[in-house]
């Protein structure tokens, strides 16, 4: 007959021995499992007699349970063992320095981009955009460009291959679509500054596939040259963050404008520097005019009763101008480094009552 203490004895001690909850489980089926040990005696209890079983049976159950214990005790033992182990090897210490910055900041053409909304929101313009990708409609007829004009020409151009309707979109080769999408949609007046990117086929210094211009557009009665003229030269007196500039108009021609010139401001570019306001150079920095009666049209005003004037820029080439940045190409170049050096700090949103930049 089976020593039912020495079977205890062993069986408790390998409980306490086993190193983990694998090794433990293989225990519990070697004693409780259908075939285990202990389940065998309890199977023998049915052929024993009755005066056998009254003193049997007591204490193989009672084996039963001190196994069962020490196994669900083991095994919490073990359980709290291993979650002690993950924790010490999952430690975060609190206390510790934050990781250093990895130099994220914010690219000179934005934040050139929102320094001129501020100046311009000062001014009372509203901010508008436009699709990047265009329909000839709106990047050409509507701004008066003659059927043969050069600009519509493959070598300037991006064209999408054509639709279903045989229609050639383009990528916008300017921001002026803004100015008609403005006026279709908002009655005058109308002051905005459409910021945004521009595309065409150049690739040298200081042309690349993709640029910014910000368009500017005003829509009023009575309005003339003279509008222009001072809010211009205030945007660039505030932009450069300069008491004043003198600033020229030269006569020039743009479909969408009559009559149309480029402005250039005063400049000093002796000693390799560039300073703005003083000097006896000259610098062309945007395109501007009076809007033409034929686009006013196009948009359903009537120019007896509507003027205005409009402009566009180049916000890369400004932000160049003013931060100092030799080569246009090195903008758009995703060069860790020359962001690292040229960037702006994401704090330095600007304002112009605490300086624009
Ligand atoms: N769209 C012109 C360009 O890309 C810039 C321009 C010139 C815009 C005169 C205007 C304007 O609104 O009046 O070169």
């Amino acid at each position: 007959m089976t020593d039912l203490s020495a079977l205890q004895d062993r069986l408790i001690s390998d409980i306490a021995a086993s190193p983990d909850l694998a090794a433990l489980e293989t225990l519990r089926v070697s004693a409780l499992g259908k075939q285990g040990e202990v389940s065998a005696l309890l199977k023998s209890l049915g052929a024993m007699t009755p005066e056998e079983r009254q003193e049997r049976g007591p204490k193989i159950n009672g084996l039963r349970d001190a196994v069962a214990t020490a196994l669900a005790a083991r095994k919490a033992d073990l359980e709290t063992a291993a979650l002690d182990a993950q924790l010490k090897a999952e430690t975060l210490d609190l206390s510790l320095p934050a990781a250093p910055r990895r130099g994220g900041s914010v690219h000179p053409t934005l934040q050139t981009m929102d320094e001129m909304i501020a100046v311009f929101a000062e001014l009372g313009f509203a901010v508008a955009e436009g699709p990047d990708i265009e329909d000839d409609f709106h990047n050409f007829t509507a701004l008066n460009f003659p059927p043969g004009h050069p600009a519509r020409e493959m070598h300037d151009t991006f064209f999408l291959p054509p639709d279903e309707a045989g229609e050639r979109k383009v990528l916008r080769t300017h921001t002026s679509p803004v100015q008609i999408r403005t006026m279709q949609t908002q009655a005058p007046p109308i002051r905005i500054v459409a910021p945004g990117r521009t595309y065409r086929k150049d690739s040298d210094q200081t042309h690349t596939p993709m640029f910014h211009q910000l368009e500017g557009l005003v829509i009023d009665r009575d309005i003339h040259m003279g509008h222009l003229k001072w809010t211009l030269e205030t945007f660039v007196a505030r932009f450069f963050e300069t008491d004043g500039v003198t600033a020229r108009f030269r006569p020039h021609h743009f479909p969408f404008t009559e009559p149309s010139a480029e402005m250039d401001i005063q400049c000093d570019r002796s000693g390799g520097e560039l300073k703005i306001g003083q000097g006896s150079d000259w610098l062309e920095i945007l395109g501007c005019g009076m809007v033409h009666p034929n686009v006013l049209r196009a948009c359903g005003l009537d120019p007896d009763e509507w003027q205005g004037f409009a402009f566009g820029m180049g916000v890369d080439r400004l932000a160049m101008l003013k931060y100092g940045v030799p080569d246009l190409r090195d903008m758009f170049a995703a060069d860790t480094r020359w962001l690292g050096h040229y960037g702006f700090s994401a704090f330095a949103t600007p304002n112009p009552a605490s300086g624009l930049s």
